[in-house]
């Protein structure tokens, strides 16, 4: 009686020996086939996550003193810069701040970022404005994409733990050790709040997410703000119902970076423009001229003496194709194909050379009510 056992066992033993070698030997294979093993493929062994950043805009690639940026990240920040420079809400911008009755850094500001991307933008801008030492910061910010939210929300929550939120607490002693190079300082966690919501259909939002956005029209916020960063284009059925219910709801202004329609483009290059969306999933109609855009501006509550539209597509298509292009070519001998970014990277060098579409800063201001 025991023999039988013994041997269904042997040859289970056997069999689970046969599965192991044939599962290694795949794997040897695939690994060998690849050219990991003898190549560049333990790249993958290397990298440590999260990642340092995840940013995704187009990026304006020309630092303050003229000098190229050779970096994404660092264009892609720089682009936010831009933004705030240009809405007076950079504590310390040494430029003209011509129009903008010079909104000091101690005011109170709320923000509605509409396409936040993954949490490098949150933190990016409380940084950049000094949030932490305003009187009130409040942040809502909406994303259509849940992974996107889940990976921002991870990003802040870390960036608020290496925060120094409490300046008694971390007494500033001459031997700080440097755990942290940056040595960040941000608001307290329940100033933002990030949802997963369509930000381009208000009427399709749930509860919690309209009474968070509606909060930002609390007076006490003396600088409120709707921020579109490179994303407006994609909002359907259009711009408007954000833009209206920022400027009548929120009564706040907006800063944007958007494309725009060059008045000289033929036909065809419209066409061609309009088709382009089209595939990128935007509006047909979603590309206007400066003229359109400024009056859809102003059809939504905004005031037309204070627009103001920048054309920065000097500082943009140009140093992003070439960003494309040399990581594309870093990143092969690696395995690593950006085959589809490669496409687009020539869809900005037709930019660049054409101007059909213009990169732009936009500010809206609404009428201030007499206070
Ligand atoms: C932030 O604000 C504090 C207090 O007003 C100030 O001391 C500091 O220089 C500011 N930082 C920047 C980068 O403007
Ligand atoms: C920027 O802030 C620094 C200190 O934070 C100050 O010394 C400098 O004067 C400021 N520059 C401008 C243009 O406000
Ligand atoms: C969100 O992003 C993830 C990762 O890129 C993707 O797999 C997923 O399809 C996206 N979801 C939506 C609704 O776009």
């Amino acid at each position: 009686m025991p023999l039988p056992s013994l041997s269904s066992f042997f040859l289970g033993f056997v069999a689970g020996c046969l599965t192991i070698i044939l599962l290694l030997a795949i794997a040897a294979v695939s690994l060998t086939r690849s050219g990991d093993i003898y190549g560049l493929g333990h790249w993958k062994l290397n990298i440590r996550t999260p990642f340092p950043s995840m940013w995704m805009n187009l990026g304006f690639w020309t630092r303050d003193d003229g000098t190229a940026i050779q970096h994404f990240d660092e264009a892609a920040r720089n682009m936010l810069r831009q933004l705030l420079q240009a809405a007076g809400l950079l504590s310390n911008s040494s430029s003209s701040s011509s129009s903008s009755s010079s909104s000091s850094s101690s005011s109170s500001v709320a923000v509605l970022d509409v396409g936040f991307g993954c949490g490098d933008q949150t933190v990016a801008l409380a940084e950049l404005i000094n949030a932490s030492t305003r009187p009130q910061f409040r942040y809502v910010g909406l994303t259509l994409n849940a992974t996107q939210l889940q990976e921002a929300q991870q990003r802040l929550d870390a960036a608020l733990s290496h925060s120094t939120q409490d300046p008694s607490s971390s007494s500033s002693s001459s031997t700080t050790t440097t755990t942290t190079t940056t040595s960040l300082n941000l608001p307290k966690a329940s100033s933002f709040q990030l949802y997963q919501a369509d930000a381009a259909q208000p009427t399709s939002w749930p509860p919690t997410v309209l009474s968070s956005v509606t909060s930002l029209a609390d007076a006490s916020f003396s600088e409120r703000w709707l921020m579109g960063l490179d994303c407006l284009y994609h909002f359907s059925p259009s711009r408007k119902p954000i833009l209206t219910l920022a400027a009548r709801t929120l009564h706040a202004n907006v800063m944007a970076f958007d494309l725009i329609l060059s008045d000289s483009a033929s036909f065809w290059q419209t066409l061609a423009v309009r088709i382009l969306g089209f595939v990128l999933l935007c509006p047909w109609r979603t590309f206007l001229t400066e003229r359109e855009y400024r009056e859809q501006l102003v059809e939504c509550g905004y005031d037309r003496e204070q627009i103001e539209i920048r054309d920065v597509s000097d500082h943009v298509f140009g140093g992003l194709a070439g960003h494309l292009r040399k990581q594309d070519a870093v990143l092969r001998p690696y395995g690593i194909s950006l085959t589809a970014y490669a496409l687009v990277g020539r869809v900005y060098e037709w930019f660049d050379r054409t101007r059909v579409l213009k990169g732009v800063v936009v500010i809206g201001r609404v009428k201030r009510k007499s206070q």
